[in-house]
């Protein structure tokens, strides 16, 4: 028996297979209920008292061998087959399927090159921002709603720490270290603690716009808008402005333009007004210019913002703000050719 077995230790030493038909043979070969393992421990009950030992020994190793044998063939048929899967000799080296440009990222790029044509540079500012620079330099009132937890995210037990709600907060940044004239669009994401629907998200992005010079007047905001809403929606499209109230501007207005998929005569898209909003304005307050190092009896200045997802909504007829965020291929791939 003892010579038996050690034929057998030879034998599994150079064990191999050339498929996993191969392996799962030798499998049963050895290890399976008829195995040859099983066989001698069958024989094993007949051995004599004094031998037990040394066979119940090779027995063992014999058994251990043969189960590392087969687990390091089965690792190496799965180690190839991976490798197989990377590289698939076989495939086509085309078509390569392109990604697509996000309709975010197209408008926004779009926004920026209108502006960039009317002589606007771009400035940055940081998302993560203070109180100051969101709030207080922007003529915010100390107990204005819009500081309130339900709009702001602040960060727990760092009430100066918070999240910009709007990229007004960029014009405070430039204009601390910039003397007019300064004429700058800021691109940037702006986050408002609001529920998530179709129509709100609890983050966005805005492109602001700020000019400050001498004599810069109502008239040169209506134009600089007329002529983006020219270029981002057709010549046709007309514009129209509504007075508004914000903190940092006055006077200050909404702008609509003339419904885009109606052309003006009534949808429930425009909700049969035959206008959409698009973006708020006015005239810097000179309390800003002021707070912000700005001598207001020399400069005046105009500002507007507007939000990149709507302009997006209207462009594209997007009607899910939620579908900007869910990277959801069917959706993003039909920007494909947009641009
Ligand atoms: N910051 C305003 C908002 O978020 C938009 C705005 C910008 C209005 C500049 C006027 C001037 O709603």
């Amino acid at each position: 028996m003892l010579d038996r077995i050690n034929a057998l230790l030879k034998e599994v030493e150079v064990l191999h297979a050339k498929n996993a038909e191969e392996l799962e043979a030798l499998r049963i070969k050895y290890l399976s209920k008829k195995g040859a393992i099983n066989e001698l421990m069958n024989e094993f009950r007949n051995v004599s008292a004094d031998q037990k030992k040394e066979i119940g020994m090779k027995m063992n190793e014999l058994k251990n061998k043969v189960q590392e044998q087969i687990k390091r063939l089965k690792e190496a048929f799965e180690a190839q087959g991976q490798s197989q899967d990377e590289v698939d000799l076989s495939r086509t080296a085309y078509p390569v399927a392109l990604g697509t440009r996000h309709p975010l990222s197209l408008v926004r790029e779009e926004i920026i090159q209108i502006f960039s044509r009317m002589g606007f540079t771009i400035a940055d500012g940081p998302e993560i921002e203070d109180d100051w620079h969101v709030f207080s330099s922007m003529n915010f009132a100390e107990d204005h709603p819009a500081r309130d937890m339900q709009d702001t995210f602040f960060i727990e037990h760092h009430p100066d720490v918070i999240l910009r709600t709007h990229t007004s907060s960029v014009q405070s940044r430039v204009m601390e270290h910039t003397q007019p004239p300064i004429r700058v669009i800021c691109p940037g994401r702006v986050y408002r603690n609001e529920a998530i629907s179709y129509r709100a998200h609890c983050f966005f992005h805005q492109v602001e716009g700020l000019y400050i010079d001498k004599n810069v007047s109502f008239t040169d905001l209506k134009q600089v808008l007329l002529q983006f809403a020219k270029e981002m929606f057709g010549a046709e499209t007309k514009i129209r402005l509504r007075p508004s109230y914000f903190p940092f501007t006055e006077p200050s207005a909404e702008m609509d333009i003339s419904c885009d998929i109606c052309g003006g005569t009534g949808c429930a898209f425009c909700k049969h007004t035959g206008w959409v909003e698009i973006l708020g304005c006015g005239m810097v307050d000179p309390a800003v210019l002021e707070a912000n190092g700005i001598d207001s009896t020399i400069y005046t200045g105009y500002a507007f913002g507007m939000g990149v997802e709507r302009i997006t909504n209207l462009k594209y007829k997007v009607s899910d703000l939620r579908l900007f965020s869910e990277n959801d291929v069917l959706f993003l791939e039909q920007f494909e050719s947009a641009h």
